[in-house]
């Protein structure tokens, strides 16, 4: 943190140069953990809108910025807020799950907030419970759920735009090619079922990262289904391997997600020298209060 008092927090996703002006960077769990025991006076958050909204609600008191106004997310973005909500009152005797990538607003509905690093234990421990469980917004995420551990979870139809596009048929077609040692597939649980069936390892960023980091052959070649960022970070680790993105559909170069890299170096440096960019002081008490219940129930699962 620097001498003003404003911790710097960037997303995996983001690019390099905006990484390295962070004091901190990591996934959305870590992000929102760090936010909350860091207590700045002023946070600027390299994420998107969801991410800086989360670190408000851990901390009414702190200033927090967005440096581009525009960066969103696709699962927010596709989702009315009004049907999600007439869809959840079919399910009252369920428990809501929501993937953290949701307004403010859209939290408001849940009973408990997940990422991807945490969702498989957070709807294990509900059914197990004996609840019935509901799952909005990632319909991707909701299916590899149902597929995975054999739930019957009626999930919300929201898509990311970058990890939708990820092909199994390319996919089938790049592993056929020859490499010096063996094939893996990691995918992020956003991805489509389909390519997720093909995973060696289904997991959140962090998780990808951890699991390349163990990985116990050198010269392998590992097809990455996520976000383009984070091969930045994972050949850091590993520059033994042979890390690849997986393929989209021919010729589409979609693998970069268009919101995180809103954050450049000098919309970031304006905002942590003059605060520029999108507060988030437009969240009304009664949003921070009906949304700060299920994320809470989230940090203490974590
Ligand atoms: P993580 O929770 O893995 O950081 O994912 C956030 C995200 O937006 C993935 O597209
Ligand atoms: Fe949203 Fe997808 Fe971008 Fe993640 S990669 S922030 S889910 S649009």
């Amino acid at each position: 943190m620097n001498n003003d008092n404003t911790l710097v927090l960037a997303h995996y996703y983001t690019e390099p140069e905006v990484q390295k002006m962070a004091d901190y960077v990591g996934d959305s769990l870590d992000l929102a953990q760090h936010a909350q025991r860091e207590k700045p006076k002023r946070i600027v958050f390299a994420g998107v809108k969801f991410m800086a909204e989360t670190a408000k609600i851990l901390n009414p008191d702190t200033e927090v910025i967005l440096p581009d106004s525009d960066s969103t997310c696709s699962l927010v973005e596709q989702t009315d807020i009004i049907q999600l909500k007439a869809w959840s009152m079919q399910y009252k005797d369920h428990t809501h799950v929501m993937y953290i990538n949701s307004s403010a607003k859209m939290k408001a509905l849940a009973d408990v907030i997940v990422t991807s690093r945490i969702v498989d234990d957070v709807v294990a421990a509900e059914y197990a419970k004996g609840n019935k469980v509901i799952f909005s917004p990632d319909r991707n995420m909701g299916a590899y759920l149902n597929y995975q551990y054999g739930y019957n979870m009626p999930t919300w139809s929201a898509v990311c735009e970058v990890h939708e596009k990820f092909k199994a048929d390319e996919l089938k077609r790049a592993m056929r090619g020859w490499t010096d040692g063996g094939k893996f597939v990691l995918a992020h649980p956003e991805s489509p079922l389909p390519v997720l069936e093909m995973a060696d390892y289904v997991g959140s960023t962090k998780g990808m990262l951890d699991w390349v980091k163990k990985h116990p052959y050198n010269f392998s070649t590992i097809f990455v289904a996520t976000e383009e960022g984070l091969l930045y970070n994972m050949r850091e680790l590993r520059p033994d391997l042979d890390i690849r993105l997986a393929p989209t559909y021919s010729g589409c170069q979609c693998n970069a997600c268009p919101y995180m890299k809103m954050n450049n170096t000098g919309n970031v440096a304006e905002a942590i020298k003059t605060g520029k960019g999108l507060k988030i002081d437009y969240l009304s008490d009664s949003d921070i209060e009906k949304a700060y219940k299920p994320i809470a129930r989230m940090m203490e699962y974590a």
